[in-house]
C-alpha cells in the first residue's frame, strides 16, 4: 500500500523514525519518504544512511501549523511521531510539553484534513492510560484529539487512528542504555525502584511492524494496542549485569508499579484480537455506529470481559532473563 504513495514522519529522525524509514525502504518502492524534524544535525545525520532518491528531509516544528500546513501537501499517510517523551522533563517544563504533545498534535490533524491525507497514525504510549504524569496526560489529551479527528474530518476521507505500546528494548533515554552506561563505568550496583516493578517491552522493530500493519486494518478512530511481553525490571538487571548487587532506590516521582495499556474503565469498549486489543472510540463518527469487531483486514475481535485490565502485572508473558538477552542482541 505505501509503493508510490508519499509518507510523511513526523519526528522521523528518533529511534522509531529511524527504523520506520529503514523498514519502508526495505520493504517499499515510496514516490517520497518526508521526514520532518527541527534539529539540523541529526537529519544530517540520518542523511548520511538514508538518502535514496525519494528522501526528502524538512526542517519543521509540530508546533509551527503554516510550516505543517505546508509540509502536509500531496501527503497521503501520516506517522505522527514527534514528542517531548522524557517524564522528568515533561514535569519540570509543562508547558513545552503541551505545546509539542496537544498542540502539534492539533497542528498535524488539521494539516492532514486540509491537505486531504489518507490516513493518520499516531503514536501513543501505556503512560497515556489512566496517567499519572504530565507527558502520559498530554498523550491521552493527544490520543483523544486524534480519535476526534476522525469527526472533526466531516465529508472528508482522512482516518485517524493511534498505537499505544509500551517500552520500547534501547530507545533513546531509556533503562537499558542506562544500565548499560553504568556497566561500561564498572558500577558495583545497579540502582532498581522497586523489587516488584514491571515493564512492558517492545522491540523497535515490532513496533515498526505493528503500525504498518494498522494503516491497513484502521477504519478510523481506533487506539490499536499490540499484546507484547512484560518484564521484572530486577530480570532486566539480571539480564545485563547477572549477579551484580540491586540497590533499591524507590519509586520515583510520576512512575506507576505496573504500566497499564488497556484501563478496566474501558472494558466495554475493548475489543480482543489474536495478537491485539482495539480500544474503540467512545463517540460515534461517520454518522454511523461503527462495527469494529471486524477490521479491514477481515480479523474478527471479541470484546473483553467487564472490567478486564491489560497491564503489565497481570500479563500472562513475561520475558526470562535469557529472552531479553537474546531481544536485546536483535
Ligand atoms: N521510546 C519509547 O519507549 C516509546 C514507548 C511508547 C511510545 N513512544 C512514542 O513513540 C514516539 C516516538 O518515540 P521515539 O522513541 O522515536 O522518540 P525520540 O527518539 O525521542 O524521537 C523524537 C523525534 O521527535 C522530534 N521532535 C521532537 N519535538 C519536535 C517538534 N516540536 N517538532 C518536530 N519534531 C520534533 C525529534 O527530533 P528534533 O529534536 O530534531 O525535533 C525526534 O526526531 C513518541 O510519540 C513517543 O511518545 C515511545
Amino acid at each position: 500500500m505505501f509503493d508510490n504513495k508519499s509518507i510523511l514522519i513526523t519526528g522521523g529522525t528518533g529511534s522509531f523514525g529511524q527504523k520506520y524509514t529503514k523498514t519502508i525502504l526495505e520493504r517499499y518502492n515510496p514516490k517520497r519518504l518526508i521526514i520532518l524534524s527541527r534539529d539540523e544535525l541529526k537529519q544530517y545525520e540520518m542523511q548520511q544512511i538514508y538518502n535514496a532518491p525519494c528522501m526528502r528531509y524538512f526542517l519543521g516544528d509540530v508546533r509551527d501549523s503554516d510550516r505543517i500546513m505546508q509540509a502536509f501537501n500531496d501527503v497521503d499517510y501520516v506517522i505522527h511521531a514527534a514528542a517531548i517523551k522524557q517524564v522528568p522533563a515533561a514535569e519540570y517544563n509543562p508547558m513545552e510539553c503541551i505545546k509539542t504533545n496537544i498542540h502539534g498534535a492539533e497542528n498535524v490533524i488539521k494539516a492532514a484534513i486540509a491537505n486531504k491525507v489518507k490516513r493518520v497514525i499516531a503514536l501513543s504510549t501505556d503512560k497515556a492510560a489512566n496517567p499519572i504524569n504530565l507527558y502520559g496526560a498530554t498523550k491521552l489529551a493527544s490520543d483523544k484529539l486524534f480519535v476526534a479527528g476522525n469527526n472533526i474530518v466531516g465529508a472528508g476521507d482522512t482516518r485517524f487512528s493511534i498505537v499505544r505500546y509500551g517500552n520500547v528494548v534501547g530507545s533513546r533515554g531509556s533503562v537499558v542504555p542506562f544500565f548499560k552506561s553504568l556497566i561500561a563505568n564498572d558500577t558495583d550496583s545497579l540502582p532498581i525502584t522497586h523489587p516488584d516493578m514491571t515493564r512492558f517491552w517492545i522491540t523497535l522493530q515490532d513496533g515498526v511492524d505493528f503500525v504498518l500493519k494498522n494503516f491497513s486494518r484502521m477504519q478510523g478512530g481506533e487506539i490499536f494496542v499490540p499484546k507484547i511481553p512484560s518484564v521484572r525490571i530486577t530480570d532486566l538487571a539480571e539480564a545485563y549485569a547477572p549477579g551484580l548487587k540491586h540497590e533499591i532506590v524507590g519509586i520515583r516521582p510520576g512512575e506507576k508499579m505496573h504500566e497499564i495499556m488497556c484501563p478496566g474503565d474501558d472494558s466495554h469498549h475493548t475489543i480482543e484480537f489474536d495478537d491485539h486489543f482495539v480500544i474503540t472510540p467512545s463517540i460515534t463518527f461517520f454518522g454511523k455506529e461503527n462495527d469494529y469487531s471486524t477490521n479491514n483486514l477481515g480479523e474478527v475481535g471479541k470484546l473483553v470481559e467487564q472490567g478486564f485490565e491489560y497491564h503489565s502485572g497481570n500479563n500472562p508473558n513475561f520475558l526470562t532473563t535469557g529472552q531479553i538477552r537474546k531481544l536485546d542482541e536483535a
